[in-house]
C-alpha cells in the first residue's frame, strides 16, 4: 500500500559553508565556496518520504523569491505535491549551515515565511500519516494534530517544551538523544530516539520495544540525516511495516543520505535502500 503522507512544516533555503573546524565564540574561520541547497526540516522530511515511496503532500510557506523557487522545484522533482505551499510577502526562511570537515555541523535559521505555514484540515484528515516538526508555530502544530485522523507524528526539532495539549495528540514522537533528555522522557505512545551513528531505540508506553544499529558509512555531511530517518520511518510504518523493520529501513536511509553534501541531495530512493540491504 502506498501511504498518503501530509507534511506540515518548514521550507528553508540552506546556505552551506564547509570549513576545517567550526568557529568558536567571537572567532572568524575561512571556508570554501558557499553553496545554496534546498532544506528545512519539513521539506527535507517530505522529500525523504517521497523518495521512499510515499504519496506526499507538502503544506508550508515560501517567499516570492528565488530561494523559495529553488525549494519548490526540489520538492516537485522528488514527486512531492506542492499545490498547498503558499507564497507570502516575507522572505523564504534561510538556514546558515556550517559543516566541519569531520561532518559535525552548526545551523542558524533566519525565520521568514515559515511563520505563515498553513494547512487545509480536510486534506490533513484524509492522510494516512501526518508529519510535523518544530520550525513552524506551535498553534499551527496543535491545530494540525486535532485535524489528523491518521498517525500523527511529531519530530520535536529544534526542541522546545512540549505542551500537554500537543503531547496528548501525538501518536509517534521522534527525537534525538539530546531532545529526548530535554523533553523529560515522555512515557506514553510510541517514542523513537535516534543518536547519530549509535543505536536507535523505540519505546512504547515507556518500555523498549525495538532497537536498530545504523550501518557504518563514511559520512560527508550529516545535515538532513535525522530528517531522512523521520521521512523514511513514517512511510514504512504507515504502510504497515513492523516497528523493527521500519527502524531498520529508516536507519539505512539515514546513513546513505550522509554521503553527499546538502540535506536533500543524498536522500535515497526505496530501491537504493533495498539494493543496500541486498549487497
Ligand atoms: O535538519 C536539517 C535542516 O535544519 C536544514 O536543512 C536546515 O534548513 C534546518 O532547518
Amino acid at each position: 500500500m502506498t501511504p498518503r503522507i501530509a507534511v506540515v512544516g518548514s521550507i528553508n533555503a540552506d546556505l552551506v559553508v564547509q570549513m576545517p573546524r567550526l568557529p568558536g565564540r567571537g572567532e572568524t574561520v575561512s571556508s570554501g565556496e558557499p553553496a545554496w541547497f534546498p532544506g528545512g526540516k519539513g521539506a527535507n522530511q517530505a522529500v525523504a518520504a517521497a523518495r521512499m515511496g510515499g504519496n506526499v503532500s507538502m503544506f508550508g510557506a515560501i517567499g516570492a523569491d528565488e530561494p523559495g523557487q529553488m525549494c519548490l522545484s526540489a520538492l516537485k522533482q522528488s514527486g512531492v505535491n506542492v499545490d498547498a505551499v503558499v507564497k507570502v510577502s516575507s522572505p523564504t526562511s534561510t538556514a546558515l549551515v556550517m559543516v566541519e570537515h569531520s561532518g559535525e555541523n552548526q545551523i542558524v535559521v533566519a525565520d521568514g515565511a515559515n511563520q505563515y505555514a498553513s494547512f487545509d484540515a480536510a486534506q490533513i484528515s484524509a492522510a494516512d500519516a501526518v508529519l510535523v516538526q518544530f520550525e513552524i508555530p506551535e498553534s499551527v502544530i496543535v491545530e494540525v494534530g486535532k485535524a489528523a485522523k491518521g498517525i500523527f507524528c511529531v519530530n520535536a526539532a529544534p526542541v522546545r517544551e512540549l505542551s500537554d495539549e500537543l503531547a496528548g495528540l501525538i501518536d509517534v514522537l521522534i527525537v534525538n538523544e539530546h531532545e529526548f533528555a530535554q523533553l523529560g522522557e515522555p512515557k506514553s505512545g510510541l517514542v523513537i530516539v535516534t543518536a547519530g551513528s549509535k543505536e536507535v531505540v523505540a519505546y512504547q508506553n515507556g518500555e523498549v520495544v525495538a532497537k536498530s544499529q545504523p550501518p557504518k558509512v563514511e559520512a560527508l555531511d550529516t545535515v538532513g540525516a535525522g530528517d531522512t530517518f523521520v521521512g523514511a520511518f513514517v512511510v514504512a510504518y504507515a504502510s504497515g511495516k513492523t516497528i523493527p523493520d521500519s527502524l531498520d529501513l529508516a536507519c539505512a536511509a539515514s546513513a546513505l543520505s550522509t554521503l553527499k553534501l546538502g540535506a536533500q541531495s543524498g536522500m535515497p530512493t526505496a530501491s537504493e535502500v533495498n539494493e543496500f540491504f541486498n549487497k
